[in-house]
């Protein structure tokens, strides 16, 4: 069941309620190796990143309860977790090189124990995706590190505060080096750190069970080493991304729906973007409502830029409304070097692309035309959604386990939606 069978055409109607965000439960779930108490975090999505986390944090020796009629993990449910008798500060290959994440358990294994032997992480295809600050992060703080043979292996014993300069304000750099200072004592510095809202809730987080850490949303976070941390119980933020891409999914193919547990304060930049469609929306408490007729007016620019600029991983969503919106649109991806997989597949279905490095011009075309396409990626496998909800015609989506890393049955959420799709074999 890994394809997509789409009857592009229907508009959306209702309203969709915003899940927990992907990377803010991520970093969260590798914090809860620090602790030795219980903690309950709730509203916990069943994303594939999420799933394969979890399988993280049981390999270590975590012991994780699901507090469900049959004590089943289900989506949103609420968990707890027990990390008191870890066991291993291992992380095999057949785990780590699944998702990215795995990289930022390296921070809190070290902060627990002092050593960690992890193998090199995985993650969307979309750039090569160095661990270079990540490693230079953990020398800061006195780690030993080599690597061999695809794992990298970490002595800790010496471990103490120090000053981290990021060359670049990376997202999971920024949390590696958070979690590996909560329990190192002395100060640490990050400087130029990233300033996104899950990196807020990490520390949020952190700082509920007694960690010390100030400077979050700014580009210089402060880490006091604490002895221990304490049990709490936690509800992460909402998806800002998923939301995002239901806005984007309704403006593509009109119609009028709520989305509610909508930030907007988490998407301010896109927000404003979306302003030259000339559609209108509005926000009353956590609820945005939009209604449109699928008519868009062209974005003239859009260049992707660590928070709060306009996000990358909505990039893919705005490039498929570009498709089909009057007028010519320019898009520069400076955070990743090969995010426009999604493009061949969508000039498949009719859009006039070009792309050179990593600025992409878009004209808009008057329809687009179901066809099969690939996914490649987590976004760029919604891009194609996107563009298949409003193609004349069937477009069916191969590889759709990608878009399963950070969106729980998508098909269910859109069919509620009113849109024709099916996952098919
Ligand atoms: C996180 O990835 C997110 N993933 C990504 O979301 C997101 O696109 C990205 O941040 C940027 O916002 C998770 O949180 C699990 P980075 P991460 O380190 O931490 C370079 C999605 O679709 N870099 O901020 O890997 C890197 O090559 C995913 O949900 C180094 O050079 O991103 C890239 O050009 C995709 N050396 C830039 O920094 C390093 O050591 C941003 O990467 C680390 C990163």
């Amino acid at each position: 069941m890994d394809k997509f069978l789409i009857n592009g055409g229907n508009k959306l109607f209702g309203s969709i309620e915003i899940t927990t965000a992907k990377n803010a439960i991520l970093p969260i779930l590798a914090g809860c190796i620090l602790c030795e108490d219980k903690i309950v975090l709730h509203k916990c999505p069943l994303y594939a990143d999420v799933v394969n986390m979890i399988k993280i944090l049981k390999n270590l020796g975590a012991d994780i309860k699901y507090l469900t009629k049959d004590a089943e993990m289900e989506n949103n449910c609420d968990i707890i977790i027990d990390c008191s008798n870890l066991k291993s500060y291992n992380i095999p290959h057949e785990l780590a090189s699944v998702i990215r994440s795995s990289i930022f358990s390296l921070g809190s294994i070290l902060g627990r124990f002092k050593k960690a032997k992890v193998a090199y992480p995985g993650g969307c295809e979309i750039g090569a995706r160095p661990i270079d600050l990540h490693i230079k992060g953990l020398r800061a703080l006195n780690v030993k590190l080599t690597d061999k043979h695809g794992y990298i292996y970490c002595e800790g014993k010496d471990m103490k505060g120090g000053i981290v300069n990021l060359d670049f304000p990376s997202v999971g750099a920024t949390e590696n080096i958070i979690l590996a200072a909560v329990l190192t004592k002395g100060e640490t510095k990050i400087i130029n750190a990233a300033k996104e809202p899950e990196i807020i809730d990490l520390i949020k987080f952190l700082n509920s069970m007694g960690a010390k850490i100030t400077g979050a949303g700014t580009s210089v976070i402060t880490i006091n080493g604490v002895e221990k941390l304490n049990g709490c119980e936690y509800t992460p933020i909402p998806d800002r991304i998923i939301a995002g891409t239901y806005l984007v999914a309704t403006l593509i193919t009109g119609g009028k729906i709520d989305i509610h547990n909508f930030r907007p304060d988490h998407n301010q930049a896109l927000l404003e973007k979306l302003k030259q469609t000339n559609n209108k929306w509005k926000i009353k408490n956590d609820i945005l409502t939009v209604k449109c007729d699928g008519k868009n007016k062209a974005i003239s620019k859009i260049e992707t830029s660590p928070y709060p600029g306009f996000p990358t991983d909505m990039q893919a969503q705005i490039l498929a409304l570009q498709t089909k919106s009057k007028g010519t649109s320019i898009i520069i991806e400076n955070l990743f070097e090969t995010r426009y997989k999604h493009v061949p597949e969508l000039i498949k279905m009719g859009a006039n692309i070009t792309c050179k490095d990593r600025t992409a011009i878009i004209t808009g075309v008057e329809k687009l035309y179901g066809a099969s396409v690939n996914a490649t990626d987590l976004r760029g496998g919604v891009g194609l959604v996107l563009a298949g909800l409003c193609a004349e015609g069937y477009t069916t989506i191969e590889n759709v386990h990608h878009i399963d890393r950070g969106y729980y049955k998508i098909e269910e959420d859109l069919k509620s939606l009113g849109a024709d799709i099916e996952r098919i074999d």
